[in-house]
């Protein structure tokens, strides 16, 4: 199975890019930071502390978490037998989903479920560890960046509630797996090129290492 892995920060555009792009070549679409966003919902949901590792320790290991992919060949994720999906962007998520995401025992939990959605299919996979933690030996690595005016505008012209600032110290400083530039893994700017030309200059690397699209 082919794995591109793209990281990146918040409001780089990784997820908008990454589905256009596994759409164009005939991949399946995994979006990571959605299981981190349904695991913290689902824990806010149960009125556990986010910020009290225990809890959330004891909480996750009774929490029936299943995942698989839709019609389109993008990846849901069900957690006690709920499908979230607006819900993922609510503030309190985003608020809180940084602080989740740092518990060990979240991320095993989630990088095992990430790693088993490979299995059969070749994957376009987002998130913030893919290329240097999840799949440190994918074959094709991104790593998107923008300037954080252009992310903190991007999100507000979302018209989403977001401290990208904040979440991005906490995603880059934390002990496992932070966000990081993998080895290996191509940087691309997006702050000034739109949606298409990014895809369209990943395309291109893609190409010229020997992908070819079905
Ligand atoms: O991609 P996103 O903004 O929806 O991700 C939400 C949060 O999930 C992000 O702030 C940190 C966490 N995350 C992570 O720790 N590792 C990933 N591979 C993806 C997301």
């Amino acid at each position: 199975m082919t794995i591109i892995a793209i990281d990146g920060p918040a409001a780089s555009g990784k997820s908008s890019v990454a589905k256009r792009l596994a759409r164009r070549i005939g991949f399946f679409y995994v979006n990571s930071g959605s299981m981190y966003r349904a695991v913290t919902w689902e824990l806010l949901r149960q009125g556990i502390d986010p910020s009290n590792p225990e809890s959330v320790q004891s909480s996750i290991a009774s929490m029936d978490l299943g995942c698989g992919f839709n019609a389109e060949g993008e990846s849901f994720i069900r957690i006690n037998a709920q499908i979230p999906d607006a819900e993922l962007k609510e503030s309190g998520v985003n608020n809180s989903v940084s602080t989740v995401s740092a518990i060990p025992a979240v991320r095993h939990l989630i990088v095992a479920r990430l790693r088993a959605l490979v299995n059969e299919h070749n994957v376009v996979m987002e998130g913030r560890d893919i290329g240097s933690a999840v799949f440190p030996d994918a074959p094709h690595k991104f790593y998107l960046d923008a300037t954080p005016e252009i992310r903190r505008l991007r999100r507000a012209a979302e018209g989403l509630t977001d401290s990208i600032d904040l979440r991005d110290k906490q995603d880059s400083s934390r002990a496992e797996a932070p966000l990081q530039i993998a080895e290996g893994a191509c940087v691309v700017d997006t702050s000034h090129l739109t949606l298409d030309g990014v895809v369209e200059k990943i395309f291109q690397l893609l190409t010229d290492a020997g992908l070819t699209p079905r």
